[in-house]
């Protein structure tokens, strides 16, 4: 008879677990039989000892079939899915959706809720008012079927094992192993049920990955996992030391992604929707080239067609539009207080995790998964890295309804998170690789 204590055994002396044994635990786990304690023992071992290609492929496996799974195939069109893996200012989602939409494309994405110091796509979607990311499934099909685009919530049902083996890692110290990330999230990709998925390793201080080589050992496996699982799986691999784009904090955001809609976005924001868009119709089958797929979605915010997805979505999931077409209308936080420079020179970072951490500190991010939201609260960038500029110019406006006084060392936060430098400084490159092409 199979015993847990065995396999943990096995794997903390380094041996390979096979299918039945990796199916053996993830099973028992997600049905009670096998405790918590046992569980954690297991992921300290794997932290430690890794997990080879097909192991990680079963687990993923195991995982994604512990609940239920989306099945989308009644849905017309070739179902894509973009996934990032976290970052400050990051609302590539609501603008790159109806962009990939605009070119024929079906985007029916499940979403998940900002933590720390990163803001989630639901937030963010709630601060446009009644808009509801709580869908059920035949809504969810007839408005994909409709308009071919959703954003919503993540079902209590999917992927069961994940969510207990997530609550637990987040607890015992086991979160930063490559082998149980990866698996953690392409189970939860794939139990989507989309036909291609393209993932978003961003790494640098704002992300989860703070190296380039942990991130290209993350998305690679990702990808070989998604391929060995028969799912056309795609990854690139960007910047997150700076946030992405001006706008952080949720109601701030979506405007940013109305005005990137409508062709006015900032050049990282765009470049990374671009890019992501190109690979992501590729998939989709709708481009044959990069170049071919990027000027087609440089054609849907041209003509407008990629923010009329945006405002038909709105309305499908009982948002008001007028928001979207007078952004101005979104209520102002009660205090902006303007960050300035105290020197001249060129900004050589933005540290992502500060300026993420002080949005969160401002409000507009939670603690715990409990924590309430202050939409309007948040921070808007006029400066990123490779700015020239001179002693006592606009760095930054903080947007909060704290009072004054009580956010004096979130302000503090923010200007310290901006170091200048007196040596010219270059722009960095937004997408740093693309794996799977
Ligand atoms: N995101 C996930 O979904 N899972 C992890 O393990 C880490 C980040």
């Amino acid at each position: 008879m199979m015993r847990m204590v065995d396999l943990i055994i096995k794997k903390r002396e380094g041996k390979t677990l096979s299918k039945e044994e990796i199916a053996f635990w993830i099973n028992g786990y997600t049905k009670g039989e096998i405790p918590d304690y046992q569980t954690s023992a297991m992921c300290m071992a794997i932290v430690f000892q890794g997990m080879d290609e097909k192991e990680v492929t079963h687990l993923t496996a195991c995982m994604e079939h512990s609940g239920q799974t989306l099945d989308l195939s009644r849905l017309k069109g070739i179902k894509v899915d973009k996934h990032s893996t976290g970052g400050v200012g990051d609302k590539t989602s609501l603008v790159l959706g109806p962009m990939v939409v605009a070119c024929g494309a079906t985007f029916a994405k499940l979403s998940g809720r900002g933590l720390g110091h990163t803001g989630g796509t639901l937030d963010k979607l709630e601060a446009i008012p009644s808009f509801d990311v709580h869908i059920s499934g035949e809504q969810f099909i007839k408005q994909v079927n409709d308009i071919g685009i959703v954003l919503a919530g993540q079902t209590e049902a999917l992927v069961p094992a994940d969510k207990k083996m997530y609550a637990l890692r987040d607890v015992t110290g086991t979160v930063e192993s490559i082998p149980l990330i990866a698996a953690s999230i392409m189970s939860k990709k794939l139990a989507a049920g989309t036909d291609t998925i393209l993932l978003d390793v961003t790494v640098g201080s704002g992300a989860f990955m703070k190296d380039i080589v942990q991130a290209k050992a993350l998305a690679n496996l990702m990808v070989k996992i998604g391929q060995g699982l028969n799912r056309d799986t795609r990854a690139v691999i960007s910047h997150m030391a700076e946030p992405l784009g001006l706008a952080i904090g949720n109601a701030l955001e979506v405007k940013e992604a109305i005005n990137a809609l409508q062709g006015k976005g900032p050049e990282d924001l765009m470049e990374l929707c671009y890019t992501c868009g190109a690979i992501i119709l590729l998939q989709a089958k709708l481009a044959t080239s990069i170049e071919q797929g990027r000027t087609k979605l440089e054609k849907v915010i041209a003509d407008g067609s990629a923010f009329n997805l945006f405002v038909k979505m709105v309305i499908a999931q009982g948002g008001d539009p007028s928001f979207i077409l007078k952004p101005e209308k979104f209520p102002l936080a009660k205090n902006i207080i303007t960050i300035k420079a105290g020197k001249a020179g060129y900004i050589k970072s933005v540290n992502a995790l500060e300026i993420g951490l002080a949005a969160m500190r401002l409000g507009g991010g939670r603690t715990t998964i409990e924590d309430s939201i202050d939409m309007a609260a948040g921070i808007v960038l006029t400066k990123k890295v490779g700015a020239k500029i001179k002693q006592n110019e606009v760095l930054a406006y903080v947007h909060t309804n704290k009072d004054l006084l009580a956010v004096s060392p979130i302000v503090d936060q923010v200007t310290n998170a901006f170091v200048i430098s007196a040596h010219y400084v270059a722009k960095p490159q937004v997408i740093l690789e693309i794996i799977g092409l």
